[in-house]
């Protein structure tokens, strides 16, 4: 640690009075984010809700607790843990997952370390919301495939919407499988979700999709140069998607082709790069999705587009 870091860890907390209670924490904690220049988005969109996250977890107090938990008063114990994790967030500014290993897309409680990127997909509001609209007939889906599955999260949010799937979820990464293969097992779908690990579709056998889904990576290269220190900790090969993005969405959308049924579709997140799909997929017309926050960054395309597509 270098020597102003280290200053900076011994001096987070002075002024923090030892009487003082979780809610005095919370408040404490959280002008410390701005102070210390972390970056929110990977958890939480505010440093309220992530601070609040944190004290919660790292007293073992249930998420859910009401205003009355601000009352309470700190052990000495807990105070060294409290300040231990946010030492680690605030200086060193690890990602609240990697702390506190979980991520939740609503309900569904994901476990994650350094091998994934923390999820936050727009398909957990288009999957239970949209995705049906596009299908013939929902009840009959017997496959599905996440490309680019990390975590497993989405595979595991497909194979719980679509009951009498089958689910492959596929990953180039060894690494990101084997977080896949914890989740997939704590949430007991190891008979209806078959990890791969392949570039896109090179190694996944031959079947014919009802839904292709994937959020790839698609930050241009030099973005991912770019990126603050907290999403910089994120597995790299999770974010870049080559010098303009779009390296993974190309192989995938061209390898889609032969993978879909006459019915199948594509769905794939594509964060900012909404205009250069655009242009670049002008002849796919692609359909953009609407999202709660106005990024309708979500495109959809058919097999019938797809099938006459030169690209
Ligand atoms: C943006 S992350 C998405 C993870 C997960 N689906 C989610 O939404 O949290 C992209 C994932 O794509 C994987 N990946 C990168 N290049 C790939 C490739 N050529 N083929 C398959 N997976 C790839 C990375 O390892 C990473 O896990």
């Amino acid at each position: 640690m270098s020597a102003a870091r280290s200053r900076a860890a011994r001096d987070l907390f002075v002024g923090f009075k030892p009487q003082a209670t979780l809610g005095d924490w919370l408040r404490g904690v959280e002008k410390l984010y701005a102070k210390a220049g972390a970056t929110l988005g990977q958890v939480a969109a505010s440093a309220h809700d992530e601070a609040l996250y944190l004290l919660l977890r790292t007293l073992e107090l249930p998420l859910d607790s009401d205003e009355s938990v601000l009352k309470k008063k700190l052990t000495a114990a807990e105070r060294t843990k409290v300040e231990t994790v946010f030492r680690r967030r605030l200086v060193e500014h690890v990602p609240a997952g990697y702390l506190t290993h979980e991520a939740w897309l609503g309900e569904h409680r994901f476990y994650v370390d350094e091998r994934v990127i923390i999820p936050r997909s727009y398909f957990l509001e288009i999957i239970p919301e949209q995705l049906d609209g596009w299908l013939p007939d929902p009840k009959k889906v017997t496959h599905v495939v996440d490309v680019c599955t990390g975590s497993g999260c989405l595979a595991i949010l497909l194979a719980k919407h679509f009951p009498k799937a089958a689910v492959d979820a596929v990953d180039l990464s060894p690494e990101a499988l084997e977080v896949a293969a914890i989740n997939v097992k704590a949430h007991r779908l190891g008979k209806r979700v078959t990890l791969h690990r392949s570039d896109v579709f090179a190694a996944v056998p031959a079947v014919k999709y009802d839904v292709i889904l994937s959020n790839p990576p698609y930050e241009p290269s030099e973005h991912c140069d770019a990126l603050p220190a907290e999403f910089k900790r994120e597995p790299r090969l999770a974010l870049d998607g080559g010098g303009d993005g779009l390296d993974i969405i190309r192989k995938l959308l061209r390898q889609a082709r032969t993978r879909l049924q006459p019915h199948g579709i594509v769905m794939i997140e594509v964060g900012g790069l909404r205009a250069v799909m655009d242009r670049e997929f002008a002849a796919l017309d692609l359909h953009w999705l609407h999202t709660g926050d106005g990024s309708d960054c979500v495109c959809v395309v058919n097999a019938a587009r797809l099938k006459n597509w030169r690209g």
